[in-house]
């Protein structure tokens, strides 16, 4: 669906937006393990603000392709957020189950902002409106996608590209 090259393109342009929204100020980068982890390591190495990072892993998908709505942490970040800008990393936002579920708990910890940045959207599949995304690569239609960190069944997270399953 979207070869390496533009991935990587894409995700110059909407580092370099970052970097000029937050001039000035550090960002604390929150990787959602395990599929924003290509997508954070490529975001972070284009930055020009100071960057931290930290991990947290929510489980809401189990082997198929579907969200089951319910969520729950496996890993929870090692750092407080207090005073921080945060900056969720993730993979593809679906639904937007996982995220409206991170975005209310991690408000809770006192971050002096939070933004989410994607590198997939698949706009029509949205149950949790409320969602806002500020930072998207890539609007994709309603397929399901693997490489560059997504994965079907735990495999294919290694591929450069993003690549359609067909089922
Ligand atoms: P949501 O809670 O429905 O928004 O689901 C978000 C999570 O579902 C993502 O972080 C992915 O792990 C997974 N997911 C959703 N769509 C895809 C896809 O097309 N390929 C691989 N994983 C997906
Ligand atoms: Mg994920």
């Amino acid at each position: 669906m979207i070869p390496e090259e533009d991935v990587n393109r894409k995700i110059s342009e909407v580092a370099a937006r970052i970097s000029h929204d937050y001039e000035g100020r550090p960002v604390h980068l929150i990787c959602v393990l395990k599929g924003g982890v290509f997508f954070t390591c490529e975001l972070a190495k284009r930055l020009t603000v100071p960057v931290s990072l930290d991990f947290m892993s929510v489980s809401s998908y189990g082997g198929g392709t579907e969200s089951s709505g319910v969520v729950r942490i496996v890993k929870d970040l090692d750092e407080p957020l207090e005073g921080k800008e945060v900056l969720i990393v993730e993979d593809i936002i679906d639904s937007g189950r996982t995220l409206a579920y991170l975005i209310e708990i991690l408000k809770q910890r006192g971050p002096k902002s939070i933004r989410l940045c994607t590198l997939l959207d698949k706009p029509e599949r949205r149950v949790k409106k409320q969602v806002k995304v500020d930072y998207t690569c890539f609007s994709i239609p309603d397929e399901f996608v693997v490489g560059y960190g997504l994965d079907y069944d735990q495999k294919y997270r290694n591929l450069p590209y993003i690549g359609v399953v067909e089922f």
